[in-house]
């Protein structure tokens, strides 16, 4: 046996036993005579004591100790002189009787303690070494808490756990697909599944009636911070349910996760907003409702009195942000800066102070009165001390700004408590979005989606009014998770891939199999998937999930530990019926 206890284990109940434990060496430190070593593993860190007097040839091999070698140790529990409460271990030490060199290591290319000096790319090349840290390693050990529990609670509920497969065509979820070719199937290719999406409505035609899997999702997107090419949902679907039953079930799933992997209690129900309501108060489908700064229209109080820019505006919005009037210069253009960044692109910023004193003070003060600027404090509920920050533009765009400054500013003021969680369901989604590129209509979810049954009328003279029995859950500005009850009529789908712009020979190319399918008694279903990535970051109160995951790939999708994506040769090439044109042309 390599050991008796692990290195988290020992307490002083334990003193005077004779215990064996196997670890890395994070740290050596030399006092006079004695060396003290820092023993750790995934379970915590005992501190080693050697000392010249008790045996000076075993002293002298703990010095040569480099950081992260491997070795075993045998020897007697002591209590500790000088104890350390910021450990559970803390209070007693192994004096040593016995070392083995398990295996030596190279010095590490950065420092594998919660402090770390490795820079992010770094740290990813050497993830395995990272994954060392005990900082790292918590986020993995919540993410497998997380995934534990959903199984126990789905399970709990009737679902099964189905496995659908990777090797896959194209699923209708909007970004671009990973393709992989066929040797078999010389010049034909594979998609891998941007979500099980088709998979898990055949089983409910097949009567699996409770379907989930934990499942690997492929989506060749541009990365940010919450998004990576290969992720994980939790993927569910349900039959004879409407989407109230989903909402419960999965507000149940929630409730459950926290109660169980963070020990916080939602006591009341989430609340829920629709759509628009969501857009007009917070410019966002998934609003982090932590604090309040919400925009409010200016066009009454702004337009007509001379200002071009806002005259020309489709829609004028304000923030407040509260006891903020005593902003500098400095503070106020470097805010301007930070909109009219292009990730932003705000064309400016208008400002107005509401100063302690009652004054008023804007950067537009050529074109408006004190009371114009008074009833611009009005409208938007500023009270003396506040700053009144204020953006204009077309409809769409300047939310979708506002909302990028809200949290900007929410972030600087410090409301965005990482430990607070506060969830909301967006319902009542467009069915479909316009897409000025191709001009033309696009499932906002995706096409399987049923429309509202109130709204059906609307489908041939106003699509895009029709909302959609479609629903996310929202946390602290993330979207958690999405999903929708389903058309399970031929006929309202093959409606809707008219709408889509898709001709019957697409449609039956693409989306044939499921379509037969539902010729053969579909039941009425729904489901929902939860991003798990998101879902863990999110409760671990972080913004990346890159963190939560063992093996993550940077922002241009490469794997930096393992070099991928990498070139094929010549052989596997041809192999694979295939030739790599126009590389140069291309980079
Ligand atoms: P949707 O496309 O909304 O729905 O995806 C569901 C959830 O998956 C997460 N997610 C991602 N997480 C990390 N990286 C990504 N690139 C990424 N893309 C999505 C989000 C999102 O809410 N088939 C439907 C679900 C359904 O209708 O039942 C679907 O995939 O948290």
């Amino acid at each position: 046996m390599y050991r008796t206890h692990n290195c988290g284990e020992l307490r002083i109940s334990h003193k005077g036993e004779q215990v064996t434990l196997a670890g890395w060496v994070q740290r050596t430190r030399e006092m006079g005579g004695m060396t003290f070593v820092d023993l750790r593993d995934r379970y915590g860190i005992t501190q080693l004591a050697f000392n010249t007097e008790d045996n000076d040839t075993l002293n002298k091999a703990a010095r040569q100790l480099g950081r992260e070698f491997v070795i075993q140790v045998t020897g007697t529990v002591i209590e500790r002189s000088s104890k350390n409460k910021n450990i559970p271990t803390g209070e007693i030490e192994l004096k040593v009787e016995d070392l083995t060199i398990l295996n030596a290591a190279k010095t590490p290319p950065f420092t594998i303690e919660n402090e770390t000096d490795g820079g992010d790319e770094l740290r990813m090349q050497y993830r395995y070494l990272d994954i060392r840290r005990k900082v790292i390693q918590e986020k993995l050990r919540l993410r497998n808490k997380v995934a534990l529990e959903t199984r126990k609670y789905l399970d709990g509920e009737g679902f099964m756990d189905v496995e659908t497969p990777y090797l896959i065509k194209s699923t209708p979820e909007g970004a671009r697909d990973f393709v992989v070719p066929s040797r078999m199937n010389a010049g034909e290719f594979y998609a891998l599944p941007q979500s099980p999406q088709t998979f898990k409505q055949l089983l409910m035609v097949s009567g699996i009636d409770r379907y989930y899997q934990i499942v690997k999702c492929f989506r060749d997107e541009d990365l940010r911070a919450d998004r990576q090419p290969e992720f994980t949902q939790i993927d569910c679907e349900m039959s004879f349910v409407e989407q109230e039953d989903i909402l419960n079930t999965f507000e149940g799933l929630v409730k459950h996760l926290f109660k169980t992997c963070r020990n916080i209690s939602f006591e009341q129900d989430f609340p829920r907003m629709s759509y628009a309501e969501a857009m007009e108060r917070y410019g966002s489908d998934k609003p982090d409702i932590r604090f309040g700064m919400e925009l409010k229209n200016l066009n009454v109080v702004a337009k007509n009195k001379g200002f071009k820019i806002f005259d020309e505006a489709e829609l004028v919005l304000g923030i407040v942000a509260e006891d903020c009037a005593v902003y500098t210069r400095k503070q106020l253009d470097k805010l301007t800066d930070w909109v009219k960044r292009p990730q932003i692109g705000a064309k400016g910023l208008v400002y107005v102070k509401y100063n302690e004193d009652g004054t008023l003070k804007s950067s537009v003060d050529k074109f408006y009165s004190t009371e114009d600027l008074e009833e611009f404090a009005k409208v938007s509920g500023a009270k003396a001390g506040d700053l009144l920050l204020i953006l204009s533009g077309e409809t769409d765009k300047v939310r979708k700004q506002m909302n990028e400054l809200r949290l900007h500013m929410g972030d600087e003021l410090g409301l965005r408590n990482p430990n607070e969680f506060k969830p909301l369901w967006v319902l009542d989604f467009p069915l479909l979005e316009w897409d000025e590129e191709t001009e033309r209509y696009h499932a906002m979810h995706h096409p399987f989606t049923s429309p509202k049954k109130e709204d059906l009328d609307l489908i041939k003279n106003n699509p895009g009014a029709v909302r959609a029995n479609a629903y996310d859950l929202a946390m602290n500005g993330v979207e958690l998770g999405g999903g929708s009850i389903r058309i399970h009529d031929k006929s309202l789908q093959s409606q809707m891939f008219d709408l889509l712009g898709f001709s019957k020979e697409e449609a039956e190319e693409q989306f044939g199999f499921l379509m037969n399918a539902f010729e053969y008694g579909a039941p009425p279903h729904g489901g929902i998937a939860f991003g798990l990535d998101r879902l863990v970051a999110t409760m671990g109160g972080s913004d990346s999930i890159r963190d939560y995951i063992a093996f993550p790939k940077n922002n241009s999708g490469r794997d930096v530990m393992i070099n991928a994506p990498a070139s094929l040769d010549n052989a596997q090439l041809s192999e694979l019926s295939l030739s790599v044109i126009n590389l140069e042309k291309k980079q």
